[in-house]
């Protein structure tokens, strides 16, 4: 199996302090961590619930594919992000398995894990994110 968790589920929004309070007040979780990601144009926040995460994304500006987004789709669901032990791995076989993917090779994610999107035409049009977490 090539990933055997969900890392976490991303949701674009529009202002992050605002998505948080809504979280808090009626889940009652907060952030486990903030960052912001330039490389991604997002500044984002991770809350934890039970093994996996959510993953609020705020974009830096309108023009950032996370921006783009929102003024196209509104907030919502943004990507599925799988964990797996090995990204070179799994970039390996859905490469050979002729999946369209939009990084060929990792890069640098939030929490300094290597992460790798593929195509959301792979997928029924969801955007999925590979997670390097190892064994943990
Ligand atoms: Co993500």
């Amino acid at each position: 199996m090539l990933a055997y968790n969900i890392h976490h589920v991303a949701i674009a929004v529009e202002d992050l302090d605002k998505a948080i309070a809504g979280f808090e007040s009626r889940y009652n979780v907060t952030p486990i961590s903030r960052e912001i990601i330039e490389d991604q144009g997002v500044r984002e926040a991770m809350i934890a619930i039970g093994g996996s995460h959510i993953q609020l994304l705020e974009p830096l500006s309108p023009e950032s594919p996370v921006g783009r987004f929102l003024s196209r789709n509104g907030e919502g669901m943004h990507h599925l992000a799988f964990a797996v032990q090995d990204i070179e791995a799994a970039l390996t076989h859905l490469k050979n398995s002729g999946a369209r993917l939009i990084d060929e090779t990792p890069r640098l994610g939030g929490g300094g894990h290597r992460i790798a999107f593929v195509h959301p035409a792979e997928l029924a049009g969801t955007l999925v994110e590979l997670v390097e977490v190892g064994n943990g």
